[in-house]
């Protein structure tokens, strides 16, 4: 039987708990998930391409999951299209996501009518977390402990307070 191979996009920029969540939903359903980081993106990210893949990672080493991390740019159909996936998964958090997300799947459905987007959910207990809210917290002195993983903590700290730091 053919695999199902799944893509799970985005910036993370810095990874959270929430994606994680996701990552570990979507490793139970699909036979492979492949986390594709976007390194060219029209947002100047505070993390490299590098950085995020190297953290997303380290993360994951820990855990025994069918999951490859990987690095994109253009098209995101074109990408899944050469990783032979059949599956775009997407993080729902509210109504609010919805809207933009349900443009993006059906930009790519057009593009590509052959791969499904699914949408998941987090735990609720990640409902109001971002990528860009935990940035702005940490750059003004607050806590993200629980939000992210340790690794992602010291690494926004060397970032933040200017020590360099890459990855691993
Ligand atoms: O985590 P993000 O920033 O919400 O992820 C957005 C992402 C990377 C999934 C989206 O910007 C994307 O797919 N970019 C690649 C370019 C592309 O294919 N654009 C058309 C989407 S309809």
């Amino acid at each position: 039987m053919r695999k199902t191979v799944a893509i799970y996009p985005g910036s993370f920029d810095p990874v959270t708990n929430g994606h994680l969540d996701i990552i570990q939903r979507g490793a139970k359903l699909f036979d492979e998930v492949i986390v594709a980081v976007l390194v060219n993106s029209e947002k100047a990210p505070l993390f490299t391409a590098e950085e995020r893949v190297n953290m997303i990672r380290a993360i994951l080493a820990e855990q025994r999951l069918a999951v490859r991390v990987d690095t994109f740019d253009g098209l995101l159909v074109t990408y899944a299209q050469k990783q032979n996936a059949q599956v775009i998964v997407r993080g729902i958090r509210a109504v609010s996501d919805y809207e933009y997300e349900l443009q993006m799947a059906l930009m790519n459905r057009r593009l590509a009518p052959g791969i499904e987007t699914v949408f998941m959910m987090p735990s609720e207990a990640y409902s109001f977390l971002s990528s860009r809210l935990v940035r702005e917290v940490f750059t003004l002195g607050g806590s993200v402990e629980g939000l992210v993983p340790r690794l992602v903590e010291e690494m926004l700290r060397c970032k933040i307070e200017g020590r360099g730091g890459a990855g691993e």
